[in-house]
């Protein structure tokens, strides 16, 4: 059920990205071939599902939704691209083919980042949904991408290549690094549907324990998983000499937390009204996922 209900909505969002890409057949149209590249490789599509999700619970309009959901996928994929880069975690392959910037080089590639985050928001205006609200989800995609979101998240994972934070210094990172743009998914949904505000908090706290668990179970795929069926590279962050959940718990007491912080998010999802079966579907899948 899970599998008949990942395929549909990445379907949904595949087409939406075709749709929405901005086409380009200038003397500079590498830069917009890098980032479709990087964009269309593959990936699992969490945050436009999930954004699709809380809309539908919500009552909204995936046509008013899908342009917000392809501007995230956008935003989620240049700071992979980034990411991977040879200043950050250096990592030679993503979403089972070379990373962009093996593929096309370090220049074009953090230009395609530049561009897929610029272009991003120009998708997202698109969108027909309520002014009021479209003009306030603009401002969570901006500050969950941001230097209070993503980006801060990401400074800190590299300052702390060189120190040894403890648990909730790493929780507070993983909560940005990974927990914002998961929780401006479940927040954007709710509010292009023009839910209340009560939702769209029960919403966001969700998404930063899914968010948290999610990161935890990255760390213990890095570890664990199989490189083939990943599409990136295990082991990178031993390479990098990160610290994680599982270099502080170890691998068992890792995959612990991250049921207790799912079981949170379940737990959660009971106080909204309507059916959230296929969010818990899917949120159970994220525990359980093999890449
Ligand atoms: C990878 O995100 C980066 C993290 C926040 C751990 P995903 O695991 O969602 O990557 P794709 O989109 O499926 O490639
Ligand atoms: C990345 O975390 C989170 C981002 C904001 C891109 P990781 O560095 O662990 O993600 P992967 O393992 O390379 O996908
Ligand atoms: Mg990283
Ligand atoms: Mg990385
Ligand atoms: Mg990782």
């Amino acid at each position: 059920m899970i599998n008949k209900l990942m395929t549909d909505y990445r379907q949904k969002t595949d087409t939406a990205i075709d749709l929405f890409f901005p086409q380009c057949n200038k003397e500079y149209s590498a830069v917009i071939e890098a980032a479709r590249y990087s964009l269309t490789l593959g990936g699992k599509r969490i945050r436009p599902i999930l954004m699709l999700l809380f809309a539908k619970l919500c009552g909204g309009k995936e046509a008013e939704i899908l342009p917000f959901a392809v501007a995230l996928e956008m935003i989620h994929t240049y700071s992979l691209i980034h990411d991977d880069l040879p200043c950050m975690d250096n990592d030679d392959m993503r979403r089972g083919k070379p990373s962009c910037h093996i593929k096309f080089g370090e220049d074009t590639a953090l230009l395609a980042g530049d561009t897929l985050l610029t272009e991003s928001f120009g998708v997202a205006l698109k969108s027909t949904a309520d002014a009021e609200n479209k003009l306030r989800a603009l401002d969570v995609l901006r500050e969950r991408a941001g230097a209070d979101g993503m980006i801060g998240g990401q400074v800190m994972d590299l300052s702390f290549e060189k120190a040894s934070p403890d648990a909730e210094a790493l929780k507070r990172m993983y909560l940005m690094k990974t927990g914002a743009l998961l929780s401006a998914a479940a927040e954007i949904g709710c509010i292009l549907s023009g839910a209340d505000e009560n939702t769209i908090n029960i919403a966001r706290k969700y998404a930063q324990n899914t968010g948290l668990a999610f990161q935890i179970i990255d760390d213990i795929l890095d570890v664990t998983g199989d490189e083939a069926v990943l599409g990136k590279p295990i082991g990178s962050d031993s390479e990098n000499n990160k610290t994680t959940f599982v270099t502080l718990f170890g691998l068992e007491k890792a995959k612990e937390i991250a049921i207790e912080l799912t079981t949170e998010a379940l737990n959660l999802l009971k106080k909204l009204d309507g059916d959230t079966s296929d969010i818990a579907l899917l949120t159970d899948y994220l525990l359980n996922r093999n890449y």
